[in-house]
């Protein structure tokens, strides 16, 4: 046992989880929740539920469900709360996206259609392939983020939530840089007040759940919860924010078998990704801006895993390309074709093909429900400002100004238990072992 006495606050009373976007990943992740409830599917993908964590010494046999070892909400003890661009309640929204089948759906139904969604924040210019008709009106972008507040306080009101969290699995939005106004919180606050078009819709949610003194999750690639501005704000409120871009599909191929060609000093000429799909995302993305900041987000994996700088033999010239098509026959259920250009000894090429037919929001469900335990574990722990040991949930994982990213699956898992062994007062682990032989 070290001898670290972090006081964790107890998971009691109510947790509100507050979705923005009810589409494909939110209504797939509510449904599983309720499904898990009434004991008629299991959580598969869900660390949170299923993972178990090693404590002490092998021999020890010591491996308690990571539940058991850090104080996690009860899923009994979620409320749900969402916002969208659309009307429709979380029933309608599950069929439009095709995601579930109907007969596990229609056991769910009454779950579902109680979430009715409030009226977005939107603006066209971050999403212009969709008309939204569910917003909210404002003179600036601050009194929509006000506007937010007082959602949030209502929904905290109404459904007597201990804590609460917030997680955005909206549309992705449009290519965005840090600007000016992104630079500082009084910036930030005076670009609100003047409706600077810099501030996007995802950044007046983030905004909005720091100010009520909740942390903010960021499922998707866009610019949000690491310009300065908001980064500021999450510590001076003492919250948690983590991001960006859940690791589903071919970005966590590509960070399982990425560090294990590497591991293997193999060289990687070229590495060419290509997937085809058909959801409301799959059409969000066809627009280039938007598309534009996925691209961003699935380019950056390989540079940390393979360090080309560090290796410039054999990963020096690599050439790596990422397309996604939209295409409507698919709906959710994409499919990731990787082709990769490998070199070995003598410098033979040899190829790997992976073709990956994989249901999106599948994946990704239990990725939002392990985030949002999580975040709210770290708000009880006092931890504030971005949470890296949640790396292991993104495509881009945000850090600190100066560090590199770690992209590994695996180091990511470690970091993320030897986290969790932190918060609980035990000792890390480190795969060194000598002590075995001695
Ligand atoms: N499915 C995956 O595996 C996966 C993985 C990583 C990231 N993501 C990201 O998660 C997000 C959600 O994916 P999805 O498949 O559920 O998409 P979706 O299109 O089914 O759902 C997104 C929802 O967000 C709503 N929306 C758009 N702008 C909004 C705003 N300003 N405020 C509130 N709601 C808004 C849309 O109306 C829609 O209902 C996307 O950004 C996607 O890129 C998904």
């Amino acid at each position: 046992m070290s001898t670290n006495t972090i006081n964790i606050k107890p998971a009691k009373g109510k947790l509100g989880v507050l979705l923005v976007g009810l589409g494909a990943v939110s209504t797939t992740f509510v449904a599983g929740v309720e499904a898990i409830k009434k004991g008629i599917r299991k959580p598969i993908g869900s660390l949170t539920q299923m993972g178990h964590i090693r404590l002490g010494k092998r021999t020890d046999n010591r491996n308690p469900l990571v539940k058991d070892l850090v104080p996690l909400a009860d899923l009994n003890d979620l409320v749900y709360g969402a916002w969208d661009i659309f009307p429709d309640n979380g029933y309608e929204a599950a069929c439009k996206a095709g995601v579930i089948p109907m007969d596990l759906l229609d056991q769910i139904k009454d779950d579902l259609q109680n979430l009715r969604p409030m009226a977005a924040v939107y603006d066209k210019s971050y999403c212009r392939k969709l008309e939204a008709t569910h917003y909210k009106k404002a003179d600036n972008k601050m009194l929509l983020a006000e506007s937010l507040i007082k959602d949030i306080e209502n929904f905290k009101t109404k459904n007597k939530c201990d804590r609460m969290t917030m997680i955005w699995c909206a549309s992705t939005e449009a290519f965005n840089t840090v600007s000016d106004s992104h630079k500082s919180l009084r910036s930030f606050e005076d670009g609100l007040k003047n409706n600077d078009p810099t501030i996007s819709p995802s950044m007046i949610y983030a905004y909005a759940a720091f100010k009520s003194r909740i942390g903010y999750a960021n499922g998707a690639p866009n610019l949000t919860g690491e310009i300065p501005a908001l980064i500021e704000l999450a510590h001076e409120m003492g919250v948690p924010s983590s991001g960006k871009d859940l690791k589903t599909g071919q970005t966590l191929m590509k960070t399982i078998l990425g560090p294990g060609l590497a591991a293997r000093y193999l060289a990687i000429s070229g590495w060419f990704s290509t997937n085809i799909l058909g959801n409301r995302d799959g059409e969000v993305l066809d627009a280039p801006e938007n598309f534009k900041t996925k691209e961003e987000s699935k380019l950056s994996v390989l540079e940390s895993i393979l360090r080309p700088s560090l290796y410039p033999d054999l990963y020096g010239n690599l050439y790596h390309k990422v397309r996604i098509e939209y295409y409507p026959p698919r709906g959710d259920n994409k499919e990731g074709w990787d082709n990769i250009d490998i070199v070995g000894w003598l410098g033979l090429p040899m190829q790997l093909k992976v073709n990956f037919l994989c249901r999106d929001s599948i994946l990704a469900a239990p990725l939002v429900l392990d985030v949002v335990l999580f975040m709210d574990l770290a708000q009880r722990s006092g931890l504030k400002g971005l949470q890296e040991w949640l790396s292991f949930y993104y495509k881009s994982p945000m850090v600190k100004e100066g560090l590199t990213p770690i992209h590994n699956l695996f180091h990511q898992e470690l970091k993320l238990m030897n986290t969790l062994r932190h918060l609980a007062g035990e000792t890390q682990i480190t795969f060194l072992g000598l002590d075995y032989y001695m």
